[in-house]
């Protein structure tokens, strides 16, 4: 399936709840109140449904994120129903690992492969901070994650001037230490918090450059690398990435579409186009008619986001969507 400037989708990011334990200051506002109510988030029935209709038109990775989809109850009835749909040959998972160190094993049991886990700092009072949540349990629930075999484990830090950037070493040695890979991000943005967290952005430029006084880096591969340019650490298996949306956007590789909690297929994380799949679906549609509505959103997929622009093109917060 491709969209009108040559890009080919195989790559679904579905968002579960867009509920969170945490807060983090760049994505989820305190003072937000416009939740969904689960009835209208989408049953482990509609989110197979939903994505047997994507594998069918060559989506082959599924990621769940959130909000923190960890917070569904249901999470691993929904990736195991995932995991094992034809055509899909990856299932991974977005999550601040506040819940994981009790259910990593079963997560794994259930066909997840690769994690991703949001890391801003080392330091507990830092850390609640910025995010509300508890270091501690994060760190826990990252050491569940390694016993339970999940490979490669991602660890992503959003970069902000004056509140986390002097901890850049710091992440290093961690992920160096613990096996992990380490995705430098710069802040989006998208919604309120990100809006906010404008005034510390830093571009990774920078970090890149500080890295180069400390370590030999050369350009690295990495399965699954999407958005992020990777860096290994000469003598170590440490690979270091760099998520750059600001300072230089990789639109034109794009190869994803992302589905709110709801069902809202939302065709770039920068603009506001979308289509009410939920919506279709519960409303009777066949799977002909979902793929049709599918096939006929790709095609307006844009061509770009346009964060510097038009700043308040997407009012969402960052949550709606999981990044
Ligand atoms: N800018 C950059 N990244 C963000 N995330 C959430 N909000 C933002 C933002 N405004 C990222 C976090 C988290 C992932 C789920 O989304 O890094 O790891
Ligand atoms: Fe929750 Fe992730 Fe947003 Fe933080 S970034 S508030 S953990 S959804």
């Amino acid at each position: 399936m491709r969209d009108r400037f040559g890009r080919l989708i195989s790559y679904l990011r579905l968002s579960i709840t867009d509920r969170c334990d945490f807060r983090c200051r760049y994505c989820l506002p305190r003072s937000h109140r416009d939740f969904l109510t689960p009835r209208e988030w989408l049953d482990p029935d509609e989110l197979a449904r939903i994505t047997r209709v994507f594998a069918g038109l060559g989506v082959s990775h599924v990621r769940l994120t959130g909000g923190e989809p960890l917070l569904r109850t249901d999470i691993a009835d929904i990736a195991q129903r995932l995991s094992t749909l034809p055509g899909i040959d990856e299932l991974s998972l977005s999550t601040n690992a506040s819940q994981l160190s009790k259910s990593a094993q079963r997560l794994k049991a259930a066909g997840i492969s690769r994690l991703n886990i949001s890391l801003d700092s080392l330091d507990a009072a830092r850390f609640r901070d910025i995010t509300g949540g508890d270091l501690a349990r994060v760190l826990r629930g990252i050491d569940a994650a390694l016993a339970a075999g999940f490979a490669p484990i991602k660890v992503n830090m959003v970069v902000m001037r004056g509140v986390n950037d002097d901890e850049i070493d710091a992440m290093v040695d961690f992920c160096l230490d613990k096996g992990l890979a380490l995705r430098f991000i710069e802040t989006m943005p998208v919604g309120h918090g990100g809006q906010q967290a404008q005034r510390h952005y830093l571009p990774l430029g920078e970090v890149e450059a500080r890295l180069k006084r400390r370590f030999r880096l050369s350009p690295a591969a990495m399965h699954g690398s999407g958005p992020a340019r990777y860096l290994q650490v000469d003598d170590s298996a440490l690979r270091i990435g760099f998520i750059t949306p600001q300072s230089q956007h990789f639109c034109d590789t794009c190869n994803r579409v992302r589905m709110s909690a709801s069902g809202t297929l939302y065709l770039c994380l920068g603009q506001d186009d979308n289509v009410e799949l939920g919506q279709l679906l519960r409303a009777g549609a066949d799977d002909a008619q979902l793929r049709t509505a599918i096939v006929d959103a790709i095609a307006r997929k844009p061509q770009r986001h346009d964060f510097l622009g038009a700043p308040s093109a997407v009012l969402r917060p960052m949550s709606a969507l999981g990044g």
